[in-house]
Order: structure tokens, then sequence, then C-alpha cells
């Protein structure tokens, strides 16, 4: 595992030299030599009947779509699911997302040689949520073994069904007795396993700026940091009165917090195209805050909350965040 570790970081310091060199050299785009600048984007979770094939993908960035979600939770009353609270399955997982249009042919169709997106795009599942059938979908586990032992079983076997390359944690509550302690154990050894076993080469955290899931979250970054890759840390949970000074604020203090332990600190900026989502909006400033970041050699990628919410509007924020990122990089297709 630490060997691993070890690949992951290194490749990440050539990316960084890599593209400074490129910036220095040759201002205008060179041809796709990997890693190009990543764009990350959440799908499924919204029952909007959204495909991957609805997503523009620029063909010069790194696209990883994430799966939303994986939920250890089951329906208390098969029949009627919004009847009784559902219970918590200690680690069983199972697949929450939109399962008729997001499903295993539609990854291989996705990753085919021959698609217009492969060989660029990536896809992950997110784990948790904010609820499952209504409820909060708070983090439970009856002891750190069962839940890491029933976590590994149930999630290898969907993320071969669906030939997914990684995770991406996002529990938003947790229980009284699931303490940052335990919920550092459970994750870190969950993803250290899943990736050790070569079942995911990519994993990432998705925390946002509120004290329980800080605590949360920085335990496990303490922990196990060096077993991620980025952090989907949700500016879009900041009010929506943020401004671009503020904005790089957010961002500077929580790339000091998610920097350490070994950990790449890959903090990763993000907007909201849910109404529900606030923080610095495209058509408020930030792509402003994304340029000063750039400039300052800082700006390690984008990531969007939610495609389901995107595909009203035909994904505009989609296709300038791309633009962007992919600089003088042709085009759509
Ligand atoms: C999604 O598809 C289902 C089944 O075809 C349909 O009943 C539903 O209205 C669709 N939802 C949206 C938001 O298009
Ligand atoms: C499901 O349960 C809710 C809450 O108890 C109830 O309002 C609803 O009528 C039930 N639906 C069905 C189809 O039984
Ligand atoms: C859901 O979780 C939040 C904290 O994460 C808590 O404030 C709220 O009371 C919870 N809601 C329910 C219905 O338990
Ligand atoms: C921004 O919004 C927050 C709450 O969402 C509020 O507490 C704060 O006063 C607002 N700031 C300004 C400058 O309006």
């Amino acid at each position: 595992m630490a060997s691993l570790s070890l690949l992951i970081a290194a490749a990440a310091l050539v990316v960084v030299a890599a593209s400074t060199a490129a910036t220095a050299a040759a201002p205008s785009w060179a041809p796709p030599s990997s890693p190009r600048p990543l764009f990350r984007e959440y799908i499924g979770a919204e029952g909007q009947n959204v495909t991957f094939a609805d997503v523009p993908v620029h063909p010069g960035v790194d696209f990883h779509f994430i799966l939303s979600f994986a939920i250890d939770y089951a329906a208390a009353d098969a029949a009627n699911a919004s009847a009784a609270p559902p219970v918590p399955t200690d680690g069983r997982f199972a697949v929450f997302w939109d399962e008729a249009h997001l499903t295993p042919a539609a990854v291989s169709a996705l990753k085919c040689p021959s698609s217009s997106s492969s060989p660029n795009t990536r896809v992950a599942l997110s784990l948790g949520g904010d609820t499952v059938f209504g409820y909060n979908a708070t983090f439970r586990a009856s002891s750190v073994d069962a839940w890491v032992d029933n976590a590994v079983a149930s999630l290898t076997a969907i993320i071969t069904r669906y030939g997914i390359d990684g995770v991406d944690i996002d529990y938003e509550h947790f229980g009284e007795r699931e303490t940052p302690e335990v919920f550092a154990e459970c994750v870190g050894r969950l993803v250290r396993a899943l990736k050790s076993a070569g079942v995911i080469s990519v994993a990432s955290i998705a925390p946002f700026a509120n004290p329980d899931v800080q605590a949360h979250y920085g335990e496990l970054w303490r922990r196990y940091g060096r077993d991620f890759d980025y952090v989907n840390f949700q500016f879009y949970a900041y009010p929506s009165n943020t401004t671009v000074p503020e904005f790089l604020g957010y961002y500077y203090e929580q790339s000091g917090r998610y920097a350490g332990a070994g950990g790449g600190g890959k903090v990763l900026v993000s907007f909201g195209t849910d109404p529900a989502s606030n923080g610095l909006r495209p058509g408020k400033g930030f792509f402003r805050a994304c340029r000063e970041l750039r400039r300052q050699g800082r700006l390690h990628g984008i990531f969007v909350w939610a495609a389901d919410n995107s595909v009203a509007d035909g994904f505009r924020y989609e296709r300038l965040a791309q633009r962007f990122l992919a600089g003088a990089a042709p085009g759509f297709p």
C-alpha cells in the first residue's frame, strides 16, 4: 500500500512540474500528454433521468463522473420506503443513484475506446450523501471491523459490476457513537483496502464548513490523508452572498486544513447548479476566483453539484468551466 501511495504522490508531483514547464516553454496548448486539468461532476441523485451521454465532456480535461450515491441503508418497509425511517445496514452498501439510466452498460460505453469521451473519462461512486428516503443518511457502524468487512465486500461487488474507478466519501451526518476516530478508522481502512486490492485507483472526500463535519473529516485526513487523492470541498455550502475575496480566503483556509499528513492537499474548487446550493456562483465571480488561483498555480481542478440540475440549461456552466480549464485545447466535439 505504501508504495502505491508513493506512486500516486510521485505522479502528482510530475503533473505540477509538467504543467509548469509546458506553460513556461510553450504558451500554446500542448498535445494531450496526460494528465489534463481535472473536472468532476456528481450525477444521478435527483431523478432527472440524466444520462452520461447528455453531459458535455471536453477532450482537453480529465473528466470524472461521480455516481450519487451508494448508501448503507435499507427501507424499513420495502413496499413503502417513505412510510418509516430507513434502517442502517452497517456497511452493506446498495445503489441509490438512477440505476435505470446510469447502468453498467452505460459506464462501459463511456469508457469504450471508440467513445468520444474515452480515454479522458473515469467514473467514481460517492458514499452517503445528505439524505436517504427523506431522512438523514447518518453514518452508523456497530463496530469498525464489522463495518469495514461489510463495506469492502458490498462495494467491491458494486464497483466490479459497474467498472468503477474510484470512491468519494460524502457522509454529512454522524451518530453520537460514531466519533471522528470511529469514522476515520472505518473509512480510512475501507479506502486503503480497496486501493491495495486494486479495486479502485482514485479516492476523494467531500467535506464542508460545519464543525461536526470538519471534526470527522479532519480526523480521517490526519490518519489516512495519504490514501486520498482529492478533496471535493463543498464551497457551495457557504452563504450565497460569498464574495470573490471571501471565496479565496475559504480556499486558503481549507487548503491549509487538508494539507499535511502526507496527503497531497489537493483541494478542488466547486460550484452548485442545484437551486439549494449557495456559495459563489459562476455568474457572480466564480471564474474570477479561479483565474486568481490559477495565476498562483493553486487551481487543482473544478467540480460541480450536480448534472441532474444542469441538464435543464444544457450544461451551460459545465461547458464554461471545462473551456476555462482546457485553455487553448481543441474544444467540444
Ligand atoms: C423520468 O422518467 C420517468 C419514466 O420514464 C418519468 O415518469 C419521469 O417523469 C421522468 N422524469 C423527468 C424529470 O423527466
Ligand atoms: C406510504 O407511507 C406514507 C407515510 O406513512 C403514507 O402517507 C402513504 O400513503 C403510503 N403510501 C402507500 C402507497 O402506501
Ligand atoms: C439531520 O442531521 C442534522 C445535523 O447533521 C441535525 O441537525 C438534524 O436534526 C437531523 N435531522 C433529523 C430529522 O434527525
Ligand atoms: C451573508 O449572509 C449571511 C447568512 O447567510 C449573513 O449572516 C451575513 O450577514 C451576510 N453578509 C453580508 C455582507 O450581507
